[in-house]
This record gives structure tokens, C-alpha cells and sequence, in this order.
């Protein structure tokens, strides 16, 4: 990896992963690209910034060419709730971007990495322990796409040689930019809250277990993935990753340990309830750990704690963590 293009890179993991890409790779190698979003200042003033349409082929591989991109981390697509509400469009961007981005990459020599997710399994796949290989049949648009998106990624790997390498994420807790519009937001909402109000209001029910990971560690296992040793991989797209696994009034409950007047009630979306209840509630992470060395850092305990911390700086709140 020497130059490198992020698409989707105002969103909540690219926002994250650019300035890591360029702390290890130098500024200069690695082009943040973004579409309808403004993008944060420090994309635009601490490295090469572009704006781009995914859905728009000729316009990748002009920015392919131009700074002779060798690697692509394809993260621009809709959240799983946002497909919901206009799956035409979803199909557009979260496909066509993908199917664009693999082609300019075959005629490029470019290696992609694709971020797949939980989204990937549907209610056929077993719940917990959810194998590498199981039954996957996603019933959401957003899922439908990321399986497809996998499949045709080791299409692109087999037929034409594309180096392409994936994983499949479980809901991502930031603190530095919103998820927009997926099944998950709610572990990251809940801290804003949490800081701002002492109280949230849940969109999911007790009990909806889903595996979650803090972000350090999802944009760890992009660079980890991208740079380890193809030999060893027997997976390319997409490898289970996990970091914790809990129910909302679990983390709640974790909150409270540092909030202890923080409350929280529920008002459940049915749309969202529906999505969650198809995704597993833990994958098994068993193939990225030898294939890889996969290993999280955070676990639910630190992840609340850190995320508090530095929102708490973030909105200026005094703490009341105690
Ligand atoms: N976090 C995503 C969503 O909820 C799943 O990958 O849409």
C-alpha cells in the first residue's frame, strides 16, 4: 500500500481511518474522497481531499490515475436503515459504487478492501456463535447488498486476480462522527445522551443482543487485514470480526457505573427491531484470528469508559463520571 484512496471518507469509519492511513503511510499517499457531506476540516487541511461520486465510474479512474492509486478502501455506501427507507438508491450507490470501484481496480492493479457486516446474515443464520461459513440469506436491502458485495469481491479476486480482502463489522461506538442511519446507532446515541441529558431513549428492546466493536479497533482491523501476508489467507472476503457483545441495558448499565443518574427507557422502531433481530447476536471471529492474528483491544467496560471521557471533552460537558 503506497497510495491510497478512501472513498466514503467523511463517514464514521473513514473519518477515523484517514488520519490513521496517513499517520502510517504519510499524507501525501493516502486521498480522502467524499460526496454530499461537507467535509471535517482536518480532511481537507492535513492531506489530499477530492470529491467523489462512487455511482460515477469515470470519475473514480480519473482519481485512480491521477495520484496512481494502488489500493482502494471502499467504505461509501447507505447504513442499513437508510436502504431500508429508499432501497433503489441503496442498490445504486452500496452496488454500483462497488461494482465501479472493482473494475477500476482490475484495469488499475489496485487491492480494495470492502467492509462488509452483520448485515451479511439474515434469520436462517445461527445467532450465536456464528460460524465464518453458515447460511446467510440477508431479508434487508442493505444486507443483500453486502452479500452480494462479498461475492463478487472473491469473484473479483478468483477470475481476475484483484486483491481483495474484507470483513464483516459488527455495529461500530465513535465518539469523532454519527453513523448515519444504521441498526446499531444506538450504542453510539446513547452516549451522547449520556453526556448531554443522563437519559436515553431506546430505539431497540432489552435483550437485542448484537455484536459491537470500538472503533480504534475496526480501523486496526482494516490496516491489520490490508497489510497481512496473502499466503495465509484461505478467507478474503468477508472474515467474522468481533470485540463485544451485549444488550442495550447492558451497556446502560455499564454507563451507569460512571453516570450513576444516567436512566434509560425504551420506545421501540419496529423497522429497526426487525433488522436486529436478523443479525446475529455473536459471531465467531475464530478464522480472522488465525488467518490474520486478528485480536480487539477494547472490550465493552474500556470502550464505555474512553467513549465517555472523550465525549465529555468533545461537548465541553463537566464530566459527572465518577
Ligand atoms: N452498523 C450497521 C448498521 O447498523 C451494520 O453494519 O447499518
Amino acid at each position: 500500500m503506497k497510495r491510497i484512496l478512501v472513498t466514503g471518507a467523511t463517514g464514521q469509519i473513514g473519518s477515523e481511518l484517514v488520519p490513521a492511513l496517513r499517520d502510517r503511510y504519510g499524507s501525501n499517499h493516502v486521498i480522502a474522497a467524499g460526496h454530499k457531506k461537507t467535509p471535517q476540516q482536518n480532511l481537507v487541511e492535513e492531506g489530499l481531499y477530492t470529491s467523489l461520486d462512487v455511482t460515477d465510474a469515470t470519475a473514480i479512474e480519473s482519481v485512480v490515475r491521477e495520484y496512481r492509486i494502488d489500493t482502494i478502501f471502499h467504505l461509501a455506501a447507505l447504513l442499513s436503515a437508510v436502504s431500508e427507507k429508499n432501497p433503489q438508491l441503496a442498490w445504486k450507490v452500496n452496488m454500483g459504487g462497488l461494482f465501479n470501484v472493482l473494475e477500476v481496480s482490475r484495469e488499475n492493479n489496485c487491492a480494495v478492501f470492502f467492509p462488509s457486516s452483520i448485515g451479511a446474515f439474515g434469520p436462517d443464520t445461527p445467532r450465536d456463535d456464528t460460524p465464518q461459513d453458515t447460511v446467510q440469506h440477508p431479508n434487508t436491502l442493505y444486507g443483500i447488498c453486502k452479500v452480494s458485495g462479498e461475492l463478487l469481491c472473491n469473484y473479483y479476486f478468483s477470475r481476475f486476480g484483484v486483491d481483495t480482502r474484507g470483513v464483516r463489522y459488527p455495529g461500530l461506538i465513535s465518539y469523532k462522527t454519527l453513523p448515519g442511519g444504521g441498526t446499531t446507532d444506538y450504542a453510539v446515541e446513547i452516549f451522547y445522551h449520556a453526556v448531554q441529558e443522563r437519559k436515553y431513549n431506546c430505539f431497540l428492546k432489552q435483550g437485542t443482543y448484537l455484536d459491537m466493536m470500538y472503533m480504534p479497533d475496526a480501523v486496526r482491523a482494516a490496516i491489520e487485514l490490508m497489510e497481512s501476508d496473502a499466503n495465509r489467507l484461505k478467507h478474503r472476503n468477508a472474515f467474522n470480526i468481533t470485540a463485544m457483545s451485549f444488550a442495550p441495558e447492558e451497556l446502560a448499565a455499564s454507563i451507569q457505573r460512571y453516570i450513576p443518574n444516567f436512566s434509560m427507557d425504551y420506545t421501540v422502531d419496529p423497522v429497526r427491531q426487525a433488522i436486529a433481530d436478523s443479525w446475529p447476536r455473536h459471531m465467531n471471529d475464530h478464522a480472522a484470528r488465525e488467518q490474520w492474528g486478528w485480536q480487539p483491544q477494547y472490550d465493552l467496560e474500556q470502550m464505555t469508559r474512553d467513549m465517555l471521557e472523550r465525549l465529555t471533552a468533545k461537548l465541553g460537558q463537566s464530566s459527572g463520571i465518577v
